[in-house]
């Protein structure tokens, strides 16, 4: 469930902050805001005029016809709606029809202190919000595919993505269910994912740990194993190599189930488990198969996390490293549940815009070029991915001309220089997969906060970047 196709609808109570929360909100998904109060205001006058002179019903009917014009046109857009409209039956079957409606929450003494003394119609008295307040709230419950009480909160339910505790996956799947798990993580957290599930649990399947998991023979077997029909849903528990081969499954088996990811790792947290995309490796390199299929949801509980051994979580910091610059802020300052998903909700947001990778989503790439060729320098043994990323992330800040950050990721990952061949790292680059015609395209950082993608360099330049990460 989530606002791919579709409108992402802001609703609930006056006082809950839909235009200031739906103009961030748009503002990160590159859509468009529309407010209905403003719409309906540049159409026919001031609100307070149209309840005195038509009273509410009248009001509510007019109300309810732009709504449905907004809510029918084409484009996905951020819409928010004035606190009464869900009152109307027709905007609420709109709703369920052409958006993914999101409830923002708020208790009615902020919402008191935030509108009195404003000329809302429904504001004029305490008694009477208290009581519509309470009256409306069944109708908000009704509406609601997801809830939430800031942006990040907004966006993750654009992407179908809830930071919660495991015990809800429940809540999440259809009628069956089958968990998919390597089996280290199926030892650890298995057994609560499974009780979680309840009658919902049809299968539990195990594949190998680590990228033996995203091998064609992996996934062939689990293929083989699974008994789901078409409305059963794959929940795939574990790292992103669970989660890329079992997503992967999903994607392919009955040409298409539904399927959860519940990602257990740091680095599955903050990025393998978002986006839709899904992979297995050839003999020939990683990720070279797959395809995008993004999942019904995505529950992400970071205390999970603390079983995991502290090699893996310095995996995962090099993406939350390059997520904060990304969003020009210490993100790896913050406590983990925040980290996470504050670093779940900037994925989110770029991939909801550019699902298929055509555009934007490239600055997730920030350092990964050079990770990449270091990595298939090394036959993705000697070097681990987080290790490749943050010498790549050293990279990318010294040809950005940002001698602060440089210093910064020094002191937060400390990457150093690793022995591979340098002739066969410049090969990889120039081979990237994300470069046209030899010539990569680089993201670089003009500040924080403000990448640009699609960077060409001049050759010297780039191999210097590169041979300042390589010792002999
Ligand atoms: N699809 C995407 O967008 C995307 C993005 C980034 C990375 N990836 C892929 O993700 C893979 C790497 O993912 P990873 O780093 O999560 O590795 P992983 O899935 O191999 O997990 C790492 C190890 O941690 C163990 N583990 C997992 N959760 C644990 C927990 N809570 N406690 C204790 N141990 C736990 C696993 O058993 C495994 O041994 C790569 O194949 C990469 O290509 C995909």
């Amino acid at each position: 469930m989530n606002a791919l196709d579709r409108h992402l609808a802001l609703v609930g109570f006056m006082g809950a902050g839909k235009t200031t929360i739906g103009r961030e909100v748009a503002k990160r998904l590159g859509r468009e805001l529309v407010d209905l109060d403003d719409e309906i205001e540049r159409a026919e006058g001031p609100i307070p005029e149209l309840f005195a002179r038509f009273g509410e019903s009248g009001f509510r009917e007019r109300e309810s016809e732009h709504a449905a014009r907004i809510l029918e046109r084409r484009t996905p857009a951020v819409v928010a709606l004035g606190g009464g409209a869900v009152t109307t039956a027709a905007v609420r079957e709109a709703l369920r029809e052409h958006a993914l409606s999101v409830v923002l929450d708020v208790d009615v003494d902020t919402a008191w202190e935030r509108v009195r003394g404003s000329d809302r119609p429904n504001a004029q008295d305490e008694a009477h919000f208290r009581a519509r307040y309470e009256e409306r709230r069944p109708l908000y419950d009704e509406v609601a595919d997801a809830r939430a009480d800031d942006v990040d909160g907004a966006v993750l339910a654009a992407g179908g993505v809830e930071v919660a505790p495991l015990a809800r996956l429940g809540e999440l799947v259809g009628a069956e269910a089958a968990v998919v798990a390597d089996s280290h993580v199926l030892g650890i957290h298995g057994p609560a994912a499974q009780v979680a599930l309840g009658e919902r649990l049809a299968a539990t399947h195990t594949l190998p740990v680590g990228e033996e998991a995203k091998t064609v023979a992996s996934v062939e077997r689990l293929w083989n194993e699974l008994r789901l029909d078409r409305r059963g849903t794959l929940v795939a528990l574990g790292g992103g190599c669970t989660t890329d081969a079992a997503g992967f499954a999903a994607a392919t088996f009955l040409r298409g189930v539904e399927w959860v990811a519940v990602p257990t790792t740091l680095v599955g947290q903050v990025d393998a488990a978002i986006g839709g995309k899904t992979a297995m490796n050839l003999p020939a390199g990683k990720n070279l198969v797959g395809a995008f299929h993004w999942p019904a949801r995505t529950l992400i509980d970071p205390a999970l996390l603390s079983t995991l051994p502290e090699r893996q979580r310095a995996e995962g910091m090099a993406e939350v490293v390059k997520t904060g610059l990304l969003v020009g802020e210490p993100l790896w300052e913050l406590p983990d549940a925040e980290l996470v998903r504050r670093c779940a909700a900037y994925k989110t947001a770029i991939c909801i815009r550019d699902p298929h990778e055509r555009g934007v989503r490239a600055v997730l790439n920030l350092g990964h070029t050079f990770a990449h060729a270091l990595e298939a320098a090394a036959a993705y043994d000697a070097v681990s991915h987080g290790q490749a990323v943050a010498l790549g992330l050293l990279a990318a800040l010294r040809l950005s001309d940002q001698p602060d950050l440089v210093g910064e990721v020094q002191r937060i990952l400390d990457p150093r220089p690793v022995r591979v061949d340098r002739e066969r790292a410049w090969a990889a680059l120039r081979r990237d997969k994300k470069g046209v015609g030899g010539r990569p395209k680089l993201v670089l950082l003009d500040a924080p906060g403000r990448p640009r993608h699609g960077v060409e360099l001049p050759d010297d330049d780039v191999r210097g970047a590169l041979d300042a990460l390589i010792r002999d």
